[in-house]
């Protein structure tokens, strides 16, 4: 059915301005003001309301196996999650463990997902060894539209990569015109501090960060920076949690290095004392890197609003605080590492970022959605909203007033740990490719009507 979307306040990344939109099919076919409709269409009064592209998370784990368990969403509660959350396209991260074959993995990855997602979706693709057949394997996956990589300098022994995979993967990266998201923390240092720590009797969630701290993050950085300056490759830090970490990127790119920030919104807002509660608390906020002290935060922001870093996600991943979490109850390096937020990140940073005058409204478009586009191929089918585009939008309202609870979330885990948080705005309506996913904040739309997204490599 058509659908008119009438005196909405349209932002996208560079522009600002009141009018109607229509969406025939799946596409944005006309915007201009007192647009008709035809008699089929459905009309949606956006009065009062702003009208954003559709938001994309560009790090998402839905299936993880990782650290002896699984992640807790699978395609239908975390796709319905994404939507109510205002998120109408995820990338998640394929992360096959180093016994698997990159190609097995990525159709693995791909099974879980078609036919279940209600929002579209695409991959960043693990590369998580490099031996002789996976260069042949991964050019086809490219082929088929997946077009970055993902590499893990954390994690040893399971999805970690040594020196020289890592130098093969960002030289197989350059040639193709792939960027490579990069986990960024020197795994060495992590053992062995762990190994310090649980020997010395530190063995609950707070020594997590003592064996992670800022300069471990820092030195993975600056290692990526190197082999990225030597091959050339298009490289995007994910998850980066704290100045020291940023010195480094910065450093890099004002010396020519191609690299890219991404920031989450759980290091936005929290911080390392959550992590230190006591009675286990704390391990609902074990997550790596780890949250950091709050003297990070305005660097964190500012970066955002003044373009050092360009994008923030969720890297959600659902481990229940009742029986997943308390696989480390003894030791910490066995809490299966993350933190949920699929639903609740662009909630959050509209409450707590533009709401509070640390965003303008052009920002917070540009790295919650057009960004993600721009740097993984998607754009301008995604992340903005103009003739031609696809119809993914957000009629946000900024005067609802709500509270984050575990009790009323759509994500399939046990808590949030944004409890009894309060949000000022919401998504109201979302659209994916021109249906209604989301009415008055409630999910309405098809499971399995997601599509994949193949992209170009642009790098
Ligand atoms: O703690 C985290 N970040 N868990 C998810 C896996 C990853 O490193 O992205
Ligand atoms: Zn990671
Ligand atoms: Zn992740």
């Amino acid at each position: 059915m058509p659908l008119l979307i009438k005196n909405g306040r349209v932002v996208t990344a560079d522009s600002d301005f009141h009018a109607d939109i229509f969406c025939e099919g799946e596409t944005i076919t006309r915007i201009g003001r007192g647009l008709d409709a035809p008699p089929d269409a459905e009309v949606i009064d956006a009065t009062g309301k702003f009208v954003f592209p559709g938001f994309i998370d560009p790090h998402v784990h839905i299936y993880l196996p990782f650290m002896g368990t699984y992640s807790k969403d699978n395609y239908e509660s975390g796709s319905k999650a994404a939507l109510v959350g205002g998120t109408t396209t995820l990338i998640e991260m394929c992360c096959p463990s180093r016994k698997d074959e990159a190609l097995a993995g990525f159709e693995l990855w791909m099974s879980q997902a078609v036919g279940k997602s209600a929002c579209d979706f695409t991959f960043h693709m693990g590369v998580t060894k490099f031996d002789d057949g996976t260069e042949s394997q991964l050019r086809e996956i490219v082929k088929r539209g997946n077009s970055s990589f993902k590499i893990f300098l954390a994690y040893k022994g399971a999805f970690g990569v040594d020196d020289a995979e890592l130098y093969r993967t960002l030289k197989l990266a350059r040639e193709l015109g792939v960027i490579v998201t990069a986990h960024c923390e020197n795994e060495t240092l992590v053992a062995e501090r762990s190994k310090e720590l649980i020997a010395a009797g530190v063995t609950g969630p707070e020594g997590h960060h003592a064996s992670r701290p800022p300069a471990v993050e820092a030195e993975g950085v600056n290692h990526l920076m190197t082999f990225a300056e030597l091959t050339g490759a298009a490289t995007y830090i994910v998850h980066l949690s704290c100045k020291e970490a940023l010195d480094q990127a910065i450093a890099a790119r004002q010396r020519g290095v191609r690299v890219n920030v991404e920031t989450l919104i759980q290091y936005l807002l929290l911080d390392k004392t959550d992590a230190e509660q006591p009675n286990f608390e704390g391990a609902k906020y074990v997550m790596s890197p780890p949250l950091r002290e709050k003297r990070n935060q305005p660097v964190l922001w500012s970066g955002l609003q003044n373009g050092l870093i360009q994008t923030v996600a969720t890297d959600h991943a659902p481990f229940d605080f009742q029986t997943q979490k308390p696989m480390g109850r003894d030791d910490f390096t066995k809490i299966p590492n993350g933190i949920p937020s699929l639903e609740e990140r662009v909630k959050l940073l509209y409450s707590y970022g533009v709401k509070s005058g640390k965003l303008d409204l052009q920002t917070f478009v540009n790295v919650a959605s057009t960004q993600a586009a721009k740097l993984f191929g998607l754009f301008p089918r995604k992340g903005t909203i103009a003739v031609g585009s696809d119809a993914d939008l957000v009629i946000f309202d900024p005067d609802y007033r709500g509270t984050i609870s575990a009790a009323t979330q759509t994500m399939a885990v046990d808590y949030s740990a944004f409890e009894g948080w309060e949000i000022e705005g919401r998504p109201s309506v979302v659209t994916v490719r021109g249906e209604v996913a989301v009415r008055d904040g409630k999910f309405v739309g098809t499971i399995g009507r997601g599509q994949y997204l193949a992209r170009p490599a642009v790098h």
